[in-house]
């Protein structure tokens, strides 16, 4: 007999084949059982080899207030602290007017690569023998072809007209050995991806058939997305960025040096832009987008001369930010439309359009900056993580509900020394209490200095 591939089940064979060779056991089948946030027949859709899903916890950042409009935004991330510092940022902004938005959405570029053949005579003027490969023989060729490229990219996608997309510009370089034809297509509402590659293949196919002596070498969408951008502003009051400790106005002007500093160090810049994508990416994949498309363009945007996509300035009485960023991102199409969680983001987001989408994300991404940069220049990264930190520590231990809680107070009684091993022992302990003397002991905790305190 045959052996079975892998491949070939479906998702419930594939499992017990698995259980079958003691990969995994029937606690694990069950934690991999489909659920309605991930139906199997989705899943197993989307995917190859699928074998259940993978949940990241999903949260709203409240207080957002985008051009006019309340907002509470999904967030997926299974970093503690990132929701409660965007909201709590989005909050300051808010009370002076909030983020404010502007996007341009012209289309994805896709590239179609031909290399100069050995010796061969190419003629890019559209004859099969002889003639110029130059760069005007290039153009020329373009030109007599627009036409009739157009009517290809049509009919590779006959209904995205109907959308407002298609093919809406064309450019052609030489670059060494490399001859590049890129063309720039809108998409509509859609990210689009699918329908860039397949439009690009086609017309690929054409050109191919017309230029001799070029060799296709590829055709495929380009995720440098600088016809997709977005730009958002806000302000926040210095009073409402003062500390117990600092003045508003202080902490304005630190921020904007931290600001400053990000421009200039590449090593800063890393840890200043991943404060960004905290928020960047888990609202882009709680909306179902492709958020490796979505952080290949903002890092393609960035060089030595411009190393982040905000900045800050102290003015007008406070802080003055800006966020500016590719974002190729869509609405329709994808795991948009079909994960039922990004749908249901979707959803309480209110159904936004493509342009609206890229603003929320780029605004949160503004708030996660600003959440971030306020907690370093004055308490430190440190206290204000500490809690949601030592409550991810005592989950690694397997506390559950109530122990969850006090094992994470215990833990904060001595933030400095808490470990994984700390809190396995602590866990012990509490369970040990629970069985000998009931819930009631439960919530007795040691401080630091051994005091009792009772919860
Ligand atoms: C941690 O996830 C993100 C920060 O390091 C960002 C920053 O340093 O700006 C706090």
């Amino acid at each position: 007999m045959p052996a079975v591939k892998f491949y070939e089940l479906d998702t419930s064979r594939r499992l017990q084949m698995l259980v079958d060779e003691g990969l995994i056991d029937e606690r694990d089948r069950a934690t991999l059982a489909p659920s309605r946030a991930l139906p199997e027949d989705i899943g197993s859709h989307l995917i190859e080899n699928h074998i259940g899903a993978f949940p990241v916890p999903l949260g709203l950042a409240e207080h957002f207030l985008i051009d006019g409009r309340a907002l509470r935004v999904p967030m997926a991330t299974e970093e503690p602290s990132v929701i409660a510092a965007a909201g709590n940022a989005a909050q300051r902004v808010a009370r002076s007017g909030g983020f404010h938005t502007r996007a341009s959405r012209r289309g994805i570029v896709a590239q179609i690569v031909f290399r100069q053949g050995d010796g061969v005579g190419g003629d890019a003027s559209g004859n099969r023998s002889g003639g110029r490969s130059g760069k005007r023989g290039l153009a020329s060729f373009l030109a007599a072809h627009r036409r009739e490229i157009g009517d290809v990219a049509d009919r590779a996608h006959p209904t995205l007209r109907s959308h407002g997309g298609g093919l809406c510009g064309i450019e052609v370089r030489r670059t060494g050995e490399f001859v590049e034809f890129d063309l720039l297509i809108a998409t509509g509402e859609a990210m689009g991806a699918n329908t860039v590659n397949t439009i690009a293949e086609a017309v690929a196919a054409y050109l191919s058939a017309r230029l001799a002596g070029f060799d296709l070498l590829m055709a495929i969408l380009s995720n440098k997305a600088d016809d997709q951008r977005v730009h958002v502003e806000a302000r926040i009051a210095a009073a409402d960025l003062a500390t117990s400790t600092m003045p508003g106005d202080e902490v304005a002007s630190r921020i904007a040096a931290a600001a400053r500093f990000a421009e200039q160090s590449d090593l800063r810049a890393a840890t200043h832009n991943k404060g960004v994508m905290n928020g960047i990416v888990a609202a882009a994949l709680a909306a179902g987008n492709d958020v490796r498309n979505v952080v290949a363009a903002a890092y393609a945007d960035l060089d030595a001369e411009q190393r982040t996509w905000t900045s800050w300035r102290v003015a007008d009485g406070g802080l003055c930010g800006s966020i500016d960023m590719p974002m190729p991102i869509g609405v329709v199409g994808g795991a948009v439309s079909t994960l039922p969680v990004a749908r249901l983001a979707m959803t309480m987001l209110g159904h936004p359009g493509a342009d609206e989408l890229m603003g929320i994300i780029a605004s949160v991404g503004l708030a996660s900056n600003l959440s971030a940069m306020r907690a370093l220049v004055t308490q430190g990264i440190q206290a204000g993580h500490m809690h949601l930190q030592l409550r991810s520590l005592a989950m690694t231990t397997g506390a559950q509900g109530r122990e969850l809680e006090v094992l994470t107070r215990r833990l904060q009684a001595d933030p400095s020394r808490a470990s994984l091993e700390r809190a396995r022992v602590s866990l012990d302990a509490i369970r040990a209490e629970h069985a000998s003397k009931g819930e009631a002991s439960a919530g007795r905790v040691h401080t630091a200095d051994g005091r009792e305190m009772i919860e």
